[in-house]
């Protein structure tokens, strides 16, 4: 059974990791199952991703982090040639980057629908393209992509650029499944909604009552806690439990996505 979750020796590469939020529950988690876990983020977080390193190297002394603009091709090859020059070998790639943007269409320039875009769809693909690379190389791997409950329904408060970049996450989570499934590498992503607090959710607890609203409607009747609430999904999709799952989206939501 123990063999199903068996992550030993398996190196995982984790973006977004630098904020104390999904990315860096993610790589705890799969550090504390074993693997050797690169962390990135864009160098402005810096500080915050030593600190997801530290707590990783209380499990695993190898892992590391590295800077990484998931916008930027050059920034994402250095990193990637990272950790091959490290491990020889990448097993996992989770793609947790992301950005919000809460405006009304008719505030936002194109450049603040633009930024959303690139972060959230184009950097998915590009950093899927690079690391797949090696994964079909060597026959085996799995991609973990981060989409949102928001990806076939919107929520309450104007997110426009970020709902149609999430929904492209999906279909592009298939598309690469089906161009790759013949590698035996696994393309899933994860639709987490809504975990409170992250950076990202940070925000909604400055609107009275608006919690509130969250938590009921959800079917637990609580909003995801991301200490504790990510974990099980990204074991699950990272190891070889999944092995016959791809193409898929799991919603982590605490049921809203259900009704
Ligand atoms: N928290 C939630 O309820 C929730 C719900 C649905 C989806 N998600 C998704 O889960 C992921 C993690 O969300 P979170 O709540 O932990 O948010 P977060 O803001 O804490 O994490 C996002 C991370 O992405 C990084 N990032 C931003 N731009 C980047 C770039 N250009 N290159 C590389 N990294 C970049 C940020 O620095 C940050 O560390 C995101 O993709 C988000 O859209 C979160």
């Amino acid at each position: 059974m123990t063999s199903l979750y068996d992550m030993k020796e398996k190196v995982a590469f984790v973006t977004g990791a630098g904020m104390g939020g999904l990315g860096a529950q993610s790589a705890i988690t799969l550090a504390k199952a074993g693997c050797h876990v690169v962390v990135a983020d864009i160098a402005d977080r810096k500080q915050d991703l030593d600190q997801t390193l530290a707590q990783i190297n209380n499990h695993s002394d190898q892992s590391f982090a590295v800077t990484m603009d998931i916008t930027k091709e050059e920034e994402i090859d250095q990193a990637i040639d990272q950790v091959i020059a490290r491990f020889g070998k990448l097993d996992i790639l989770v793609n947790c980057s992301g950005v919000m943007l809460r405006k009304p269409t008719f505030d936002t320039s194109i450049e603040e629908w633009q930024r959303i875009i690139d972060v959230n769809l184009t950097g998915t693909w590009l950093l899927a393209r690079r690391a797949a690379r090696h994964l079909t190389e060597q026959g085996h791997g799995k991609i973990i992509n981060f989409s949102s409950l928001y990806s076939d329904m919107v929520g309450p408060l104007p997110e426009p650029a970020y709902y149609a970049s999430k929904s492209g996450v999906v279909n592009l989570t298939r598309g690469l499944a089906m161009e790759w499934g013949k590698h035996n590498i696994q393309v899933n992503c994860i639709a987490p909604g809504v975990f409170f607090p992250t950076n990202m959710t940070g925000p909604l607890a400055e609107q009275q009552g608006r919690l509130e609203q969250m938590e009921e409607r959800t079917l637990l009747g609580r909003l995801g806690d991301p200490k504790k609430d990510i974990s099980g999904v990204v074991l699950f999709l990272a190891s070889p439990a999944s092995d016959y799952i791809t193409g898929q989206k799991i919603a982590v939501d605490g049921g809203w996505s259900s009704w």
